[in-house]
């Protein structure tokens, strides 16, 4: 009885639980504990369900809470198909699909809420599960709305710098405001520093929308601040993201602190140039601006400036000195007047001294010695040069024995090495003086015919500036003359009396006169070619002698061939051998194929031949 009663215990403990799944079979369903889904999407939200033992028929029903909390059905489906509620807020956008899942298209804020998924299996019974969707959606940023006005730093409260609003949001965004990259610690206390004011709205569509209100009191350093406001959101899967705004910067309004009066340019004044100096002050607006030339200790020279800026134009020596700004800044708290000097040098370089100053007259073959002195801020460097030639490196030029040619303009040339750009030059104009001189330019001294032009330029040098005469009567020479030279030139007719005459040119001064001929001649003009160069004029009339010359020594030839023949006729009476003269014809017939070969013997062959021909004469 023991052992059975035993047996009995453990029965009585075990049936209840045999019972519960074997009398009471179980549903269980499972669906996720939420859904996330983003704004105007499509989602699917499962529901699985396991029945331990096959029930005869089920069925899946779908259910909201509605705005009273009572619990409403909206779908409904089993083995035949799917049923939506009429009439509910969802009728026209759900559907259930095969698996029991339920269908939303086009998520809405209002969406987010719980949603129950209810498995009724009959005898098996019912199970259900519920989740929770969450909908979200991206805030849009609206242009920051910044302070247009200017501000001032001497302000005792914090003044608006800008709002920022983030709209349509879900779930709430969030703004944060910075400064130069910073986020900038604001609290939502009103004070006299900074703090924010911000609000939060929601909209008739259940998507909210934010504004924060920036409010700060600036100081001289947020002349330069730069600010912006960042919207932060949530989206699906806990991702934060966010949006800044654009950049702003302030208007400011803040006194001067200090002002800098300098030189900007150039760093190294000379005479001529042009200098620019410029005062500045750190308020905002700027202060006004006086700037003067420190004369003596109490005397002042009022230079007009464009804000600050100071143009000192084509500088003189004079222009060194002190230079001081005044800045007033009224907006400044006590009002103080601000004075900044700039001293300034110019260079210079002096008008130059030169001795002789500026005409040095030295007699022909005479000698000069010039200097040229320089003074300026800095080392002078000077040298002598005519032209372009440079002559001398030093201060001193010594010039010995001057020609003519040596006259003109001596220039002595000053630099200062230090300062580039600064250099100033001064010439001598050197005459020399004396009995004229001249020279003859090129011409044509060979004419073909009577009548024909020739032109005769005289270059007379001399000083003082002589008189010239040409020796042709009626023909008025053209004059062209520099300061130490003449140009005389006479263009005429060629005559056969001019030939015979000559022409020349003369020059007389005090100190003498002076002669020049030019010779002329004619020539024919198929032996003489007129536009011949004088320099090949001589050739010509050479090659013209040697032709003549052979014409004549052949005409010589003929007339001796000739008189050999006459002889040979009449040898009779003369008594030499035959072979004798044929010796001598042949020696003629050679000497004439040599004269004809070569010119320069031709001169020999003549005496040859004349032997010859006297030889013959001899019998
Ligand atoms: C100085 O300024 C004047 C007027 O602006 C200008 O004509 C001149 O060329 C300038 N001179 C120099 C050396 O820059
Ligand atoms: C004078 O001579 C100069 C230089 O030799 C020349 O340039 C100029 O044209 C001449 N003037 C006349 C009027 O012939």
């Amino acid at each position: 009885m023991a052992g059975t009663s035993g047996s009995d215990l453990w029965w009585t403990l075990l049936l209840p639980l045999l019972c519960l799944t074997v009398c009471f079979a179980e549903v269980v369903v499972s669906v996720p504990e939420f859904v996330e889904a983003e704004l105007l999407k499509n989602i699917v939200i499962p529901c699985t369900h396991t029945i331990t033992e096959r029930p005869a028929d089920y069925s899946v029903q779908w259910f909201i809470k509605d705005k009273n909390e009572e619990r409403r059905r909206i779908a409904y489906r089993d083995e035949i198909g799917t049923s939506i509620d009429r009439n509910t807020e969802y009728t026209e956008k759900i559907s259930v699909d095969q698996d029991f899942s339920l269908r939303i298209t086009g998520v809405e804020v209002t969406d987010e809420r719980v949603f129950y998924c209810q498995v009724m299996a009959g005898a098996a019974g019912n199970g259900e599960g519920m989740t929770s969707l969450k909908v979200y959606a991206l805030p849009e940023l609206q242009e920051v709305k910044k302070n247009e006005g200017t501000l001032s730093v001497t302000e005792s409260s914090a003044s608006e710098i800008g709002t920022c609003v983030g709209k349509n949001g879900n779930p709430a965004p969030t703004i944060t405001w910075y400064k130069n990259g910073k986020v900038l610690p604001a609290t939502t206390e009103r004070n006299n520093d900074m703090y924010l004011v911000s609000r939060t709205v929601k909209e008739a569509s259940g998507l909210y929308s934010v504004s924060s209100t920036l409010y700060l009191r600036p100081n001289k350093q947020d002349k330069d601040s730069e600010f912006y406001c960042r919207l932060q959101y949530l989206m699906p899967q806990g991702k934060t993201e966010s949006v800044d705004s654009e950049v702003f910067s302030l208007k400011l309004h803040y006194y001067t602190e200090n002002v800098k009066f300098e030189l900007l340019s150039p760093l190294l004044i000379k005479e001529g140039d042009n200098v620019t100096l410029r005062c500045q002050a750190d308020g905002y607006p700027p202060p006004t601006y006086d700037i003067y030339k420190v004369i003596d200790n109490t005397n002042e020279e009022i230079l007009p400036n464009l804000e600050g800026l100071l143009v000192l134009e084509h500088v003189t020596k004079e222009s060194s000195g002190t230079y001081q700004c005044q800045s007033l800044d009224f907006d400044s708290p006590p009002d103080i007047l601000q004075i900044k000097d700039v001293d300034i040098f110019v260079n210079y370089l002096d008008p130059l001294i030169l001795e002789p100053s500026k005409e040095a007259k030295v007699p022909f073959e005479g000698d000069l010695e010039m200097s040229c002195t320089g003074h300026g801020s800095k080392p002078v460097q000077l040298k002598w040069k005519k032209g372009e030639k440079l002559l001398s490196s030093s201060s001193t030029l010594s010039l010995k024995s001057l020609t003519y040619h040596s006259a003109g303009l001596y220039t002595c040339e000053a630099s200062v090495p230090e300062v580039p750009g600064l250099h100033r030059s001064q010439s001598v104009h050197v005459i020399v003086q004396g009995k004229p001189k001249i020279e003859e330019k090129p011409y044509k001294s060979h004419v073909s015919k009577e009548g024909e032009k020739v032109t005769l330029t005289c270059l007379v040098f001399g000083h003082p500036k002589p008189e010239i005469f040409w020796s042709v009567p009626g023909v008025q020479p053209s004059m062209n003359h520099s300061r130490d030279l003449i140009m005389s030139t006479l263009t005429m007719e060629v005559t056969q009396k001019l030939i015979q005459s000559g022409v020349s040119c003369s020059a007389s001064n005090s100190h003498g006169t002076t002669h020049h001929s030019f010779h002329l001649s004619m020539v024919p003009s198929t032996a003489a070619p007129s536009r011949a160069p004088i320099g090949t004029q001589q050739q010509g009339g050479s090659s013209t002698a040697v032709i003549a010359v052979i014409v004549c020594v052949l005409v010589l030839l003929l007339l001796v061939g000739l008189f050999y023949f006459l002889q040979k006729k009449g040898k009779l009476h003369c008594g030499k051998s035959e072979k004798k003269s044929l010796t001598h014809k042949e020696a003629n017939t050679n000497e004439i194929v040599e004269m004809k070969t070569d010119k320069q013997h031709e001169h020999r062959g003549l005496l040859a031949s004349g032997g010859g021909g006297h030889s013959g004469d001899q019998c």
